[in-house]
């Protein structure tokens, strides 16, 4: 393997369960080793069974860990955890992934895998029996619901003799699972792919002076623009709010949901993706007063007309090969909100947060959010702004590549 594997550099946690297939692993974290990522061995004590723990600390990348308690490290799971840019199960017994799928946290490993945000791989490998067993059939699906990566058991001579599917998955396939999460997160992710985002809340006259808005700060929308523009995207951001720094991004300022339907309707048709993150106000005035309102003439008397639907809009003319991210703030059932929008405006994904949380949502840095497409539901847990704009624009890539949406 050479030195350009997407491994270099990378930090990842080994978690090796007590199965007869961690003789293999040791051949796994090697290969890894070798292509330049730091690995960090963690096992399970019934892992010791099968291989000694110094075989782990020789070929790793540091001193095989078992327990949280044994080191000089006071909370070495949090570190670990947060550390890594992904935690990689070899072998995942039945029972290390019924303790994952239950949120279990009685060891080192366990405690790590709840620490981290980072992008889980379960290579999974037991007896036939134990993998079709009802009970390990549903915590993978779990797993896989929660955005775990799964590689299932191959077919082969097990333990004992026996034959069936069991086995766990060949290393050069592990290993080249593992490449594809740092792929998909390399420079070039958009590269060729232009892409449209709206940001900010807009603004409905009243008279010259004042408006309807809302509280929308243009954040999570900027955030959007700019890691699309550093995965190559060519990007078209069309924002309600002064945007500071928009280096390698196009910025075209609108205030109105009439004005932002007229630009994005008009630019999206040669766009290959459309992020619309801008709150835009569902009913505005049908009297805007030409002349600012006086106060001594009374309380005005203002009626209101609905916007356009600019996401439904885009979502009954989609042509083939563009994908729609809509979002959906809410206060209330965030699955029925976010699929109810998901079918109505024929958008691809759907972004959900809760605005009544404090950290997330409106005005703040920082968001939590469930991503919602087909029948999947990602939650992708609190972080920055930008983070969530990255991590959402990495399912959607991969998203569009799976569904032949985009042909490179
Ligand atoms: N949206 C839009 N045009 C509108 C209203 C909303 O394009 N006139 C887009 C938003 O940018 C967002 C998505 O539709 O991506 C969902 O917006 P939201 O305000 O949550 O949904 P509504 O359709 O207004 O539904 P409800 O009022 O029931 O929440």
């Amino acid at each position: 393997m050479s030195k350009s594997s997407p491994l270099v550099g990378k930090r990842i946690v080994l978690g090796g369960g007590g199965g007869i297939a961690a003789y293999k692993v040791v051949e796994l974290m090697r290969r890894m080793v070798d292509a330049g990522a730091f690995v960090s061995p963690v096992l399970t004590r019934a892992s010791l069974r099968f291989v000694g723990r110094t075989t782990f600390s020789a070929l790793g990348s540091e001193p095989a860990r078992i327990s949280l308690w044994d080191g000089s490290d006071p909370i070495p799971h949090t570190r670990l955890g947060q550390l890594a840019d992904a935690i990689v199960l070899a072998p995942a017994t039945a029972d290390l992934i019924a303790r994952y799928a239950a949120g279990i946290a009685d060891d080192l490993l366990t405690t790590t895998l709840l620490a981290s945000k980072a992008p889980v791989v379960v290579v999974a490998a037991m007896h036939t029996e134990m993998w079709q067993h009802p009970s390990v059939v549903e915590n993978v699906a779990t797993l896989r619901r929660r955005g775990v990566v799964v590689i299932e058991p191959e077919a082969g001579r097990l333990a004992g003799g026996d034959i069936g599917v069991g086995r766990l998955a060949e290393t050069d396939v592990i290993v080249q699972v593992v490449e594809t999460l740092f792929e998909v997160s390399t420079k070039n992710l958009l590269a060729n792919k232009s892409v449209l985002v709206t940001a900010g809340g807009t603004r409905e006259p009243i008279d010259p002076v004042r408006y309807i808005g809302n509280r929308s700060s243009g954040k999570q929308g900027i955030a959007f623009a700019r890691a699309a523009a550093e995965l190559g995207a060519r990007v078209n951001l069309i924002s309600t709010v002064p945007v500071f720094d928009s280096a390698g991004i196009n910025v075209v300022p609108v205030e109105s949901a009439q004005e932002m339907f007229d630009v994005v309707s008009n630019l999206a048709v040669s766009c290959d993706l459309v992020v619309m993150a801008a709150a835009v106000a569902d009913f505005r005035s049908a009297n805007v007063s030409p002349v600012k309102i006086k106060k001594r003439h009374g309380a005005p008397e203002i009626r209101l007309e609905p916007t356009p639907d600019i996401l439904a809009h885009l979502g009954a003319t989609k042509r083939p090969g563009q994908v729609l991210v809509g979002f959906a703030a809410e206060t209330g059932d965030l699955e029925i909100e976010a699929r109810r929008k998901l079918k109505d405006k024929n958008a691809d994904f759907i972004v959900a947060n809760n605005v009544l949380e404090e950290d997330a949502g409106f005005a703040v840095d920082t968001n939590r959010v469930t991503l919602f497409y087909g029948e999947s539901e990602v939650a992708l847990g609190h972080s920055d702004k930008r983070d969530i704009a990255e991590k959402v624009l990495r399912y959607v890539a991969e998203y569009a590549k799976n569904t032949g949406a985009w042909q490179e």
